[in-house]
C-alpha cells in the first residue's frame, strides 16, 4: 500500500522541507531548479518483492519499520540497461498503458549492488538506477521523499530525443557524453514542442504533461 503526496498533512511537509534543505545545501550548484517535491509512504507486506525497474526522479528511502534488502544498479551500466530501453522506458512513462516493470535476466543480479535497509537508515535512489526490493520477514515501513531537478529533467529529455532519432535509425550519444549535443538536443525539443502548439503537431503530447 502507499500512501502519495502526505507532505500536503503539515507534519510530513514539515519533515520533507527539512530533509530536502539538508540535502540541497550539499548538492552541486550544477542540479538546478528543484521542483516536484513530494513524499510516500509505502506499508509493505512481510517477503513481498518490489519488481526490477527504475525510476526518473532523485529518491531518499528512509527505512522505519521492519528490514528490506535493495539490489542496486549503476544507471550507466549498459549490461543490464542498454541505452535504447533506457529510451524506451522514458518515452513510455505517461502512456495509460505504461507498465514499469522491466525484463528482469538472474545474470543481472551479480552487477548489483546489494543494500540492506534497517529502522533509521536511508538509502539515496540516483535517476534512472534499476533496482528491486525485497522486504524482511516482518510488515515493512518507509518513508520516500523524490524531487525532480534541472539536472534530472535535462536528462530525461536527451533519453527522450535519442529515443526518436534511434527510431529514424540513427545511434544518438547518450547524455552526459557531450555538453554541446545534449544542448543541441534540449534545445531541438523545446523548438518542436512550440512548433507542436503552434501546428497542432502529436509527437510530444505526452511529454508535455511530462516536462510542462
Ligand atoms: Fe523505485
Amino acid at each position: 500500500m502507499v500512501l502519495k503526496n502526505v507532505q500536503q498533512d503539515p507534519a510530513y511537509g514539515k519533515l520533507l522541507r527539512e530533509v530536502l534543505d539538508s540535502v540541497y545545501g550539499n548538492l552541486d550548484p550544477s542540479f538546478g531548479g528543484m521542483h516536484r517535491e513530494e513524499a510516500f509512504i509505502f506499508i509493505s507486506s512481510p517477503n513481498s518483492v518490489t519488481p526490477y525497474h527504475l525510476d526518473e526522479e532523485h529518491n531518499f528511502l528512509c527505512q522505519l519499520r521492519g528490514t528490506k534488502e535493495v539490489s542496486m544498479w549503476d544507471p550507466r551500466d549498459q549490461t543490464v540497461l542498454p541505452e535504447a530501453q533506457k529510451e524506451y522506458m522514458l518515452q513510455i512513462w505517461h502512456d495509460p498503458a505504461y507498465h514499469r516493470n522491466m525484463k528482469f535476466q538472474e545474470s543481472f543480479q551479480e552487477r548489483a549492488t546489494v543494500f540492506p535497509l534497517v529502522p533509521g537508515e536511508a538509502l539515496h535512489f540516483p535517476v534512472g538506477a534499476p533496482h528491486w526490493v525485497k522486504n524482511g520477514p516482518a510488515v515493512s515501513i518507509s518513508f520516500s521523499i523524490t524531487w525532480r531537478s534541472k539536472l534530472s529533467e535535462r536528462q530525461a529529455i536527451v533519453y527522450f530525443v535519442n529515443g526518436k532519432l534511434r527510431r529514424i535509425g540513427l545511434n544518438p550519444v547518450a547524455p552526459g557524453h557531450s555538453a554541446f549535443r545534449d544542448s543541441l538536443k534540449h534545445g531541438l525539443f523545446h523548438s518542436v514542442r512550440v512548433l507542436g502548439r503552434v501546428f497542432g503537431g502529436s509527437w510530444l503530447k505526452k511529454s508535455q504533461a511530462k516536462w510542462a
